[in-house]
């Protein structure tokens, strides 16, 4: 089946099998690599991808659920404003996770941030409550949290000046 959809805002139309992974499929045609080093069963979090601005882990996503969707991976996200804000925010905070959980974390404060500029304990604590142990620490998890979120919200005040 042909299917259409943005990857990091670039329409492509690939003809795939309807069940073929979305990591298989982002490995086989743009050259991502990172995708076939992963678990390929919803565990290590390697292939997390965000599908219409939600993280999904692409290793469980058909192909044919991409259709008219937007994707975007952390090499189309790295160099994005939002994504500096996060990776600032946990540098200054000293949080530090291993290579293999860095992507998850930051698409998962992403969210996180697009839904609660200035998420407490209690929502930083539910929105992780799956992640423990938390490598890198929970506390300095919280502390780039928060320092994410001020340095996004003082640049939107910026921008809107
Ligand atoms: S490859 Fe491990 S969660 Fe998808």
């Amino acid at each position: 089946m042909n299917i259409e959809f943005f990857l990091n805002d670039t329409l492509n139309t690939i003809n795939s099998d309807p069940l073929t992974r979305l990591s298989d499929l982002l490995r086989d045609n743009f050259d991502l690599h990172r995708f076939s080093r992963g678990c390929n069963k919803g565990e290590c979090g390697l292939c997390i991808v965000l599908m219409d601005n939600k993280p999904v882990l692409s290793c469980l996503v058909p192909a044919f659920r991409v259709k008219e969707k937007r994707i975007i991976t952390y090499e189309g996200f790295r160099d994005s404003e939002d994504c500096n804000d996060i990776e600032t925010g946990f540098t200054e905070a000293g949080f530090s996770p291993c290579k293999l959980h860095k992507i998850s974390y930051v698409f998962l404060v992403h969210y996180l941030l697009e839904r609660v500029s200035h998420p407490g304990e209690t929502e930083i604590a539910a929105y992780f409550a799956g992640f423990h142990p938390i490598c890198g620490g929970y506390s300095a998890l919280r502390d780039g949290i928060d320092k994410a979120a001020a340095l996004r919200f003082i640049r939107h005040n910026e921008q809107a000046r």
